[in-house]
């Protein structure tokens, strides 16, 4: 198995060390700007760590870009890596072509969930979508998904952007209208506890079946009176409004409802 560098100490770098070290896969060391994210990731992994550009390891087999995409492009232009090692960012949307100066062993290792630092999460059930500049690269970045056990995806730039888009309206859109319910539930002093086995039987009813026959709710009904309390409800709070607006008329173009 290829050493590793991850650089990066968020979300994303955290649970992916971590499944690395888990598979026995030698992370040598973690570079990132924040010491104390840093050291600790490090201190978990068993492996050096460094916040200096200068002190990244040269020698390492696969360097893993874990950062923002600003991030990611201007600390691979500072970069000093052997010849032959491989770059490869996670990014849903970012371009392969930020590697394409540095060397000619170049991919993307997509992973298509939401991950958050301190949640746990079981990277064996993670989608791998994985892109490379040549046939080896692809080969060595889907040896380290499989190890980790997760199903992987050959999926080029263009693809990659819509399965982006689709996990933007699944679960970022999905969990801010959530974060609004909640919002909304505890500016009334009602415990946003009550909300729990609605959210549990509607993923219930999208994994056992699909969203278009899930849907509920006053907008497929056609229900306008209830609407219009709902609007009501809102109308001191812009944004709530607005999007509680283009929801309802999104649902009502989707099922041709007047
Ligand atoms: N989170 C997800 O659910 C998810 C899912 C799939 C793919 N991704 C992709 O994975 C990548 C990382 O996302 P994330 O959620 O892990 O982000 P994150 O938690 O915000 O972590 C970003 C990391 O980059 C570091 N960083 C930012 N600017 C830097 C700089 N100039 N120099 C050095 N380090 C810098 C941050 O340091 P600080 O701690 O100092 O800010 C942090 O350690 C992104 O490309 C994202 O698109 C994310």
């Amino acid at each position: 198995m290829p050493d590793i560098v991850i650089l990066g100490s968020g979300n994303v770098a955290s649970h992916f060390a971590k499944a690395l070290k888990n598979a026995e896969i030698n992370v040598k060391q973690i570079f990132g700007r924040n010491i104390r994210s840093v050291s600790a990731l490090a201190k978990q992994i068993n492996c050096s760590h460094t916040i200096n550009i200068t002190d990244i390891i040269q020698d390492a087999d696969i360097y893993f870009f874990i950062m923002n995409d600003e991030a990611n492009i201007s600390i691979c232009d500072k970069i000093k890596i052997k010849k032959d090692s491989i770059l490869a960012h996670t990014a849903g949307s970012l371009s392969i072509e930020i590697f394409k100066n540095k060397t000619r062993n170049y991919g993307v290792f997509y992973p298509f969930q939401t991950f958050t630092k301190y949640v746990e999460t079981d990277f064996s059930k993670v989608p791998i979508c994985i892109e490379g500049s040549n046939h080896e690269t692809y080969l060595e970045l889907e040896k380290i998904a499989k190890r980790l056990n997760c199903p992987t995806f050959n999926i080029d730039a263009s693809k990659r952007e819509i399965v982006h888009l689709s996990g933007v309206f699944a679960s970022n859109f999905m969990n801010h209208c959530v974060n609004i319910a909640e919002d909304i539930l505890s500016e009334n002093d009602i415990s946003s506890d009550i909300i729990k086995p609605l959210l549990e039987q509607s993923f219930f009813k999208i994994l056992n079946n699909n969203a278009a026959d899930s849907q509920t709710g006053p907008a497929i009904r056609s229900d306008n009176l209830t609407i219009k309390k709902h609007k009501e409800l809102i109308k001191n709070n812009k944004q709530y409004s607005q999007v509680y607006e283009v929801l309802t008329n999104s649902i009502k173009s989707k099922f041709k409802i007047k």
